[in-house]
Formats: structure tokens, sequence, C-alpha cells
């Protein structure tokens, strides 16, 4: 059965389709949206030596002429070098205004490849084909797509929605448990930030949360995540301003990635560190009640999340946030939580504050 959730966003209105078993379909599902022409899969070695070529085989039946281009796993893939690098494979692969780009992979194939299609020839179709827990629930939904720059984590991209969104679930049977858990911190955000029934039920699911073979919680988890996202996103797509809230913990998150160097936490390991770190924020700044505190930190701890980042010190982390897109006028801005379920974006927090929390996690 495929979970199906609307992103309404007038003629940039796509479907997120969720379910088991969906990569054999692909071709079919790309030709009901009306997708048509040549086509270029990009992926990284990982996902593509599992998934290529049966994503390959179901838009080459669909009657498309494919391509694939594969590039090296990890967070460096995500560059600017690559764009061009890419942009030229497109045109390679014969790509004309008609054809399509599928990103196949995590949330780095899914940003990088989205940016093609943004910049290619002004820009061209494109599907999301997320294979991680992480792009299916947040990266692969909304049309946040671009690239690193040497002096900060996403400086360079566009807001470029895809036609259509496919997680196959099936695909995170594969996905190293590392990757798996730091997609679970994003999925908590979801609860934290906007839905206290749901962070309830994450509660009570901790154990089958764990189970990528646990099909029905699966596709409810992320059904509902995107649900979320999507409910935003059509609110604000370009992040005027309720649209930031899904940025809960990525201030001190990107901060971390950017200091301790990319790689050595997983995204949704630097977010579950900079959730608790605005959860106590939160508790000085917004009246986050103690308890409450307690939960947001019990919960990451529980699925087995890092909650503090030995080792980086504070100087370097303030000078990393000074560069956070974020930051207005030297001061970083924090989305913060009154309670479970209601954020507010846009907060500052004073200096020495800041410095504390960090020191006391
Ligand atoms: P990733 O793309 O690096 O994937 C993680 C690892 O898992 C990679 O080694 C990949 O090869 C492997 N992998 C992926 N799917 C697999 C599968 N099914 N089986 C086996 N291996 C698999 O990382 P990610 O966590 O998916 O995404 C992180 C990126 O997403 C960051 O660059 C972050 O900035 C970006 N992001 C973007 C948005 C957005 O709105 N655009 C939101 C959140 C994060
Ligand atoms: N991941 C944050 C956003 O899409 O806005």
């Amino acid at each position: 059965m495929l979970y199906d959730v609307p992103v309404n966003l007038g003629d940039r209105s796509y479907n997120i389709l969720i379910g088991a078993g969906i990569l054999d379909r692909i071709g079919a599902l790309c030709s009901e949206v009306g997708l048509k022409g040549n086509c270029l899969i990009i992926t990284d070695e990982n996902v593509g030596a599992l998934y290529a070529k049966t994503v390959f085989q179901s838009l080459e039946k669909a009657g498309h002429s494919v391509s694939i281009v594969t590039m090296p796993p990890g967070e460096p893939t995500k560059c600017g070098e690559n764009v061009f690098a890419l942009q030229s494979e497109c045109v390679k692969a014969g790509l004309d205004r008609h054809s399509f780009i599928v990103a196949l992979g995590g949330g780095v194939i899914g940003d990088l490849a989205g940016f093609v299609a943004a910049t290619y020839l002004r820009g061209i179709d494109f599907v999301q084909v997320p294979t991680s827990l992480l792009s299916m629930v947040d990266s692969s939904v909304g049309g946040k797509t671009g690239v690193n720059i040497p002096e900060g984590k996403n400086l360079v991209g566009a807001f470029y929605q895809p036609q259509l969104v496919l997680a196959d679930l099936d695909t995170l049977k594969t996905l190293p448990p590392r990757e798996y858990a730091a997609g679970l911190a994003e999925v908590v955000k979801y609860g934290i930030i906007y839905d206290a029934e749901f962070f309830q039920t994450l509660e009570e699911n901790i154990e089958g949360l764990a189970d990528v073979n646990n099909a029905e919680l699966l596709a409810k988890m992320v059904g509902r995540s995107c649900e979320v996202k999507a409910d935003v996103v059509a609110q604000d797509e370009r992040e005027g301003g309720l649209r930031a809230i899904l940025n809960f913990g990525h201030t001190v998150g990107h901060a971390i990635e950017n200091v301790a160097g990319y790689g050595q936490y997983v995204h949704g390991e630097a977010v579950a560190i900079g959730s608790v770190y605005a959860a106590r924020a939160s508790a000085e700044r917004t009246g986050l009640s103690q308890p409450e505190v307690e939960r947001i930190e019990h919960i990451f701890q529980a699925l087995e999340l890092p909650v503090t980042a030995p080792g980086l010190e504070w100087p370097a982390l303030r000078e990393a946030l000074s560069v956070d897109k974020k930051t207005v006028g030297g001061m970083p801005k924090f989305v913060l939580v009154s309670e479970i379920g209601k954020s507010s974006i846009g907060n500052e927090i004073p200096e020495d504050l800041m410095e504390t929390l960090w020191n006391e996690l």
C-alpha cells in the first residue's frame, strides 16, 4: 500500500509516495505524472551498487533513454565542482528541456542532483528517490537544493521543487544502522516543533522505531513526518518565517558539523546534540518546563543518538555560528519551544548564556 502525501504549492504541487516495493515501479510512476524524454540517474557508489539497476530497468521499460552517473558517497560530494561536472554529464546524456533527473540516494545526492536540475538549462524536471531515512522525512521534501562551500554548509543553493518524491521503505533495510538512527533525529524534531501527540507516539514506540522491518510503524512514522513538513512548506515555501521552525536543533548542529569537520558527526547526530542544546535554551528563554526538557533529552538517548560533543570548544563553534544563514548582525537566531509541539523562530540568546549552555551540555 502506498502512503500518499500531497505537497500543496499551486502549480508546483507534487506528491510524496511512501511504501514498500516502489523502486520497481518508478518508470510507471514517472509516466503517470507526465515525465518524458531522456533521463539521468544521479546516485552514489553505495546506493548505486544496490539499487541503480532496478531503477534503470524500470525507467527503460517505461520508454526512457536512461544514463547513470555515480558519485563518491559522503558530504564532500555536495560541492560546487561536482555541480559543474554533473552539468557536463547532463550534456553527455543528451538531456534537453523535456528531460529529467532522478536523484537516487540520501540527502547528499538529493541536494546536489536537485541543484543540478535547478540550474541545468535554467531548470529541468527532477524526481527525488530518497533512500536514507533522513532524506525520506526531510531533505527530499520541500525543494531546498544546494551545495556546501568551504565557508559553510548549504551556503549556495536554490528553492526548486521536484515533480515527485518516491520513498521506497524497503531501501532502509540496507541503510547502515548509524545512518538510520541519525534519520530518527529529524523524525523526533517534527514532534518537538509541531505535533505533541506524534512526539508521544514516538516515545511509546522506541523499540519499534529501531526496527526497519516494522513496516506499519515505519510507514506511519515517515508518513506523519512528511505530512508535517509538507504542511509547513505549503504555508511558507521560501522560508519567509514559519518554515524556519524546521531548523530546530540545526543552528548548533550545523556549527558542530562545520567545526568537527564534515563526517565526524553525521547530520542527524549533530542535529540531536543541537536539539538538546535548543531544549535547554528553551527552558531559559521560552519557558519550556524541566520535565519536557528531560523528555527531549531522554528520547534522543533512548534512540542511542549523541547528546553532547566532547572536545568541541565554544570559541570555534561561536565563530561557525557567525556564518550560519540564520545569523543576523552577528547574532545567531534560534528556534525554541515553549512546550513540546509549539515552536517559535528568531530567538536570540545572550552571549554569556549561549556559552554557558554549551559548556554545561
Ligand atoms: P547521505 O546522503 O550522505 O547518506 C548517508 C550514507 O548512507 C551515505 O554513505 C549513503 O551512500 C548511504 N546510503 C543512503 N541510502 C542507503 C541505503 N538505502 N542503503 C545503503 N546505504 C545508503 O546523508 P543523509 O543523511 O541522507 O543526508 C544528509 C544531507 O542532507 C546533508 O548534506 C544535509 O545538509 C542534507 N539535508 C538537506 C535538507 C533539505 O531540506 N534539502 C534537509 C536535511 C538535510
Ligand atoms: N530542512 C529544513 C527545511 O527544509 O526547511
